[in-house]
């Protein structure tokens, strides 16, 4: 008994379900839960940009400094490094770039080597540029000063 009402219960729905496909729902009737509306495209989110010429104060003694160009552009792989094309001797005094400091030629073993290490080879690793963003959350951040207890 329990199954034939089941069973009749199912043809019901099915039924159902076949007759909403048969009238058709159009695409205008569909209301979107974004809050755009569904069949048109939502607009680009904007680009960032990096902020340029600036020579970024840093926030503590040891850090890298940051990069006031953008590096998007310049490949790093096992054969090129376009940043040495710039910030490496001789090429950096023709680019008026600022030369890499020596710690970038020393190994592991602290033995100073003729080209740049590969501990320092990647250098975006360490160093990246800025962007015009707004902080995500909002922070008390103060950079280190240069008072001697911190170091
Ligand atoms: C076309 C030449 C060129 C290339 C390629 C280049 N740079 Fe630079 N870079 C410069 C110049 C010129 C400056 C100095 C800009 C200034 O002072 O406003 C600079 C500044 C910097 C500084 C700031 C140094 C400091 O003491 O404040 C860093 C770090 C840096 N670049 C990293 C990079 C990295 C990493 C790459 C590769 C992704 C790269 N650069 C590629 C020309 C270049
Ligand atoms: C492991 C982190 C690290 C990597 C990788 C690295 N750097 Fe640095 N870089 C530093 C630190 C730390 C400083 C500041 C202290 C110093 O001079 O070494 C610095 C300083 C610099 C400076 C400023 C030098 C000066 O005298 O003002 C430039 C330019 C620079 N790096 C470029 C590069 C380039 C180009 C690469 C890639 C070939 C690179 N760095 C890779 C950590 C790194």
């Amino acid at each position: 008994m329990k199954t034939k009402i089941m069973a009749i219960a199912l043809a019901l729905a099915l039924a159902l379900g076949i007759g909403g496909i048969a009238t058709g729902v159009e695409a205008s009737d569909v209301k979107s839960l974004r809050p755009t509306e569904a069949n048109q495209a939502d607009a680009a989110p904007s680009i960032y940009k990096v902020v340029e010429g600036v020579r970024h104060e840093r926030a503590y003694r040891q850090q890298p400094p940051l990069v006031p160009h953008p590096t998007d552009k310049y490949e790093i792989d096992v054969k090129v490094n376009q940043c040495l094309r710039c910030h490496e001797w001789p090429y950096a005094d023709q680019e008026k770039a600022p030369k890499i400091s020596d710690l970038h030629y020393i190994d592991r073993s602290g033995v100073r080597q003729d080209t740049v290490n590969g501990n320092r080879y990647f250098c975006k690793q360490c160093h990246v540029p800025q962007n015009d963003a707004k902080p995500l959350v909002e922070n008390k951040f103060q950079p280190a000063t240069l008072n001697t207890n911190l170091r």
